[in-house]
C-alpha cells in the first residue's frame, strides 16, 4: 500500500484544473510536502506546496525539475493539452505537439522520477489518461490518451520489483479550462482527484473515476456500433 501522508509528492501542471485539485485534497492527507509545476508558476500560501516552473515538451526544463525536487515519491503525470477536434484538418505538426504533450512528456518526466522515487525508497506514478483512450473523439487527443494508456500498461511491468506502482486514471469530462466550451454534463476536480488518489493508497492498477470512462471501457469490447452510433444510421 502507498500511504500519502508524510509523501512528497510531484503533481505535473498543479496549479489549476484537476492538477489543482490533487494539490488540495494531498495537502488533506496529509502530504509532506507537493511539488506543483506550471509554466508560469504563481507563489502558494501553503508552506508545504512547492511551485516549479515545467514545460512537459522541453527536456532542460523537465532535467531542471528533476534537481529541484530530488525527494520526490509519489509522481502524478496530470499536465495535458487538447487538440484540435480534427485529423483532416490539422497539420501534422499539430499532431506532433499533442502527442508531445501528452506522450512523450509524461514518459520523460517519468524516465527522469524513477530513479529519484527507488532511491527514496520506492513510491508511486498515476498517469492521467482518459475516458477517450478508448474512443476515438476530438481528434488526435484521444489517440494520445490511448498511447498514454498502454505506455502506463508497460511500464507498469518493467517496474515490477522496484517498488514502484503504476495507477492509470480514467475520467470523463471535468469542470476545468481544457472544457470551457464543452456543455455536456461534467464531473467535478475535486471528485476525480480523490478517486485517484483512493486508487493510489489501494495500489489500483486502474481508476475508472466516473460512469463515462467505466462505460467507454465496457463498450470497447463491444461492437463498434455500441462506441460510435453514428454509424448504425449511416
Ligand atoms: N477536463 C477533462 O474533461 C479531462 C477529461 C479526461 C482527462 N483529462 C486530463 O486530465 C489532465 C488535467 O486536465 P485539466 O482538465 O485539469 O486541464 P486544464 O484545465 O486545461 O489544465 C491543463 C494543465 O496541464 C498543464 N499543461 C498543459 N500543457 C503543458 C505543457 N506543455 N507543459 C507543462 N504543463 C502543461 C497546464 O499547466 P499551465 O498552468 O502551465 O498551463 C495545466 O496545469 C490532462 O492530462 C487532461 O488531458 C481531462
Amino acid at each position: 500500500m502507498t500511504a500519502l501522508q508524510g509523501a512528497v509528492v510531484l503533481v505535473t501542471g498543479g496549479q489549476r484544473g484537476i492538477g489543482k485539485a490533487f494539490v488540495d485534497d494531498l495537502l488533506e492527507r496529509g502530504a509532506a510536502k507537493v511539488y506543483a509545476t506550471a509554466r508560469d508558476p504563481k507563489p502558494s500560501t501553503d508552506p508545504r506546496v512547492v511551485p516549479l516552473p515545467l514545460e512537459v515538451t522541453d527536456s532542460a526544463s523537465i532535467a531542471a525539475l528533476a534537481a529541484a525536487a530530488p525527494d520526490v515519491t509519489v509522481l502524478i503525470n496530470n499536465a495535458g493539452a487538447g487538440s484540435p477536434d480534427t485529423y483532416l484538418g490539422s497539420s501534422t505538426d499539430e499532431i506532433r505537439a499533442v502527442f508531445d504533450a501528452n506522450f512523450f512528456g509524461p514518459l520523460e518526466v517519468t524516465k527522469a522520477f524513477v530513479p529519484i522515487i527507488e532511491g527514496n525508497g520506492g513510491g508511486h506514478i498515476l498517469n492521467a489518461h482518459s475516458a477517450l483512450s478508448w474512443v476515438g473523439r476530438h481528434g488526435a487527443y484521444s489517440a494520445t490518451k490511448a498511447a498514454f494508456w498502454l505506455q502506463s500498461n508497460a511500464l507498469r511491468l518493467e517496474l515490477l520489483g522496484h517498488g514502484i506502482g503504476v495507477t492509470g486514471l480514467h475520467m470523463g469530462y471535468v469542470e476545468t479550462d481544457m472544457t470551457a466550451n464543452v456543455t455536456a454534463p461534467k464531473s467535478q476536480p475535486a471528485d476525480i482527484a480523490r478517486a485517484a488518489l483512493d486508487g493510489i493508497e489501494a495500489d489500483a492498477y486502474e481508476v475508472l473515476a466516473d460512469d463515462t470512462a467505466r462505460g467507454a471501457k465496457a463498450r470497447a469490447s463491444r461492437d463498434l456500433v455500441e462506441t460510435y452510433p453514428e454509424l448504425a444510421r449511416s
